[in-house]
């Protein structure tokens, strides 16, 4: 029996910042912009695609909203769960990790992700999250799959230690530039754009690889 996972529907600047994105992406945008909306679309989409993915936070406490969201899109296709391990399986083969960075050196050691996202970016520790935690717990889990990066935050003044300053503003070589995206409306401000632009971004949304909604055969 086909399973039917719906994926939110991005308003206009979320499908602008999607379409324009590259392996590694930093999305510096006001609060209520619709970051989190986003981060789960991204996750689900790829946990259905049997990808893995690891969603990253400062705090313990900032997992419990992506999950909830997260179990919720993915319920017909859902496999393993559990909220204290932070751990969402799909019957596709995804599997969704939850991690809180501060305080966690250990945050994903010894994982490999296809996709990792870091949310409230600006709010980790400095400078443990970008020497540390970034470095040598949180990249390496890219290394053998040449996985995606999105890091989301509203900015947090000028700091080259601060790991979301660094992830929006370095130009060396060792620490590659990361894409910058950037967006100063709300969800609402950008909602009430004409209903012109929404039902253009809405059919490129669906005509795009990520889908609105999928199909699988269990
Ligand atoms: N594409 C969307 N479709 C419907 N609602 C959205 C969308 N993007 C954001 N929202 C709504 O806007 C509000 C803020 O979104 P959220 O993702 O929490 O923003 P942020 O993480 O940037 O503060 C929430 O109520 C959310 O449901
Ligand atoms: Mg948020």
């Amino acid at each position: 029996m086909a399973a039917i996972v719906t994926l939110p529907t991005l308003h206009p600047d979320q499908v602008r910042i999607f379409k324009d994105r590259t392996r590694r992406n930093a999305v510096r945008c006001g609060r209520r912009w619709g970051k989190d909306v986003l981060e789960n679309t991204l996750a689900a989409d790829r946990a259905t695609k049997g990808r893995k993915v690891g969603i990253f936070t400062p705090e313990h406490k900032q997992t419990a909203e992506p999950y909830s969201a997260l179990l919720q899109i993915l319920a017909p296709i859902r496999g393993r769960s559990n909220r204290t391990d932070g751990l969402i399986t799909t019957t596709t083969g995804g599997i969704i990790d939850f991690w809180s960075t501060n305080n966690n050196l250990l945050a994903g050691r010894g994982r490999e992700y296809d996709l990792v996202m870091v949310n409230e970016a600006a709010y980790t520790k400095t400078p443990e999250m970008l020497e540390e935690v970034w470095e040598k717990a949180i990249e390496p889990t890219l290394a053998t799959t040449n996985g995606e990066v999105w890091i989301f935050s509203t900015p947090k003044g000028i700091d080259p230690n601060n790991f979301f300053y660094w992830a929006s503003n370095s130009k060396s070589i060792t620490r590659p530039l990361l894409p910058i995206r950037t967006s100063k409306r709300t969800f609402w401000q950008s909602a009430k754009r004409s209903a012109r632009r929404w039902f253009i971004s809405r059919n490129i949304w669906r005509n795009s690889s990520i889908g609105r909604a999928k199909r699988f055969s269990r």
